[in-house]
């Protein structure tokens, strides 16, 4: 992954533990480098074994960091960086979703060495308005709960509440990440 994913991670354990707190992570995954280039590509490895230090560290499961991670990615980095990017794709969860293929697609054009991934927003089977169903797919494993952080961070961004529960798991076999959404009102 691009160095700019392994600086937030970074990022998002020195707010939760300070610098030594990153140090002790960066030594329990046996990670060399003490920053990284946001715009250098770093072996998936890495950022993998830094969010399992981090699990470690912190006492909570991976699954816990990557949802934080997601939040964080939506909260600070895309928006200390990448806020004019944010605010031209939609004005709510809804309509980013329906177009954050095209958002990466814009994103390529400067990282141009990242492997993509794929989303499909589709209404939810039962017609509610307020219910939606986002299908995730992508070349790597195991980054579902960093999805649900980063819906969880948009909807924050756009002063909404949603719940979100996956109902297809590509790691139980299922051709795709399945998540229903629902944004609740009130
Ligand atoms: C301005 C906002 C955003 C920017 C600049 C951005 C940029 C990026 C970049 C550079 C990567 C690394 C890809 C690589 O190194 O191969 C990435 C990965 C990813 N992005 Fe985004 N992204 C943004 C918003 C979002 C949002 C809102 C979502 C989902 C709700 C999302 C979902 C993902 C996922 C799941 C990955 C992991 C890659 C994979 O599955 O293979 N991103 N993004």
């Amino acid at each position: 992954m691009y160095g700019l994913v392994n600086r937030a991670v970074r990022d998002l354990v020195v707010s939760l533990r300070g610098e030594p707190g990153w140090q002790r992570i960066r030594e329990r995954a046996g990670c060399p480098d003490e920053e990284f280039l946001s715009m250098q590509t770093y072996p998936d490895e890495l950022t993998y074994r830094l969010v399992g230090a981090a699990s470690e560290e912190l006492g909570l499961p991976a699954s816990q960091v990557l949802h934080a991670f997601g939040e964080h990615w939506i909260l600070y980095t895309a928006q200390k960086g990448y806020g004019d990017l944010l605010d031209g794709f939609g004005h709510s969860t809804r309509e980013f979703l329906s177009r954050l293929n095209d958002m990466h697609g814009r994103v390529e054009t400067v990282f141009s060495e990242m492997s993509m991934p794929y989303f499909e927003l589709q209404d939810h089977p039962s017609g509610e308005p307020e219910r939606f169903v986002l299908l995730y797919q992508s070349q790597r494993p195991g980054l579902s709960a960093f999805v649900v952080g980063l819906l969880h961070g948009l909807a924050k961004r756009f002063g909404e509440t949603i719940e979100v529960s996956q109902t297809d798991d590509r790691s139980q076999g299922a051709a795709a990440d399945r998540f229903e959404i629902r944004i609740q009102h009130g």
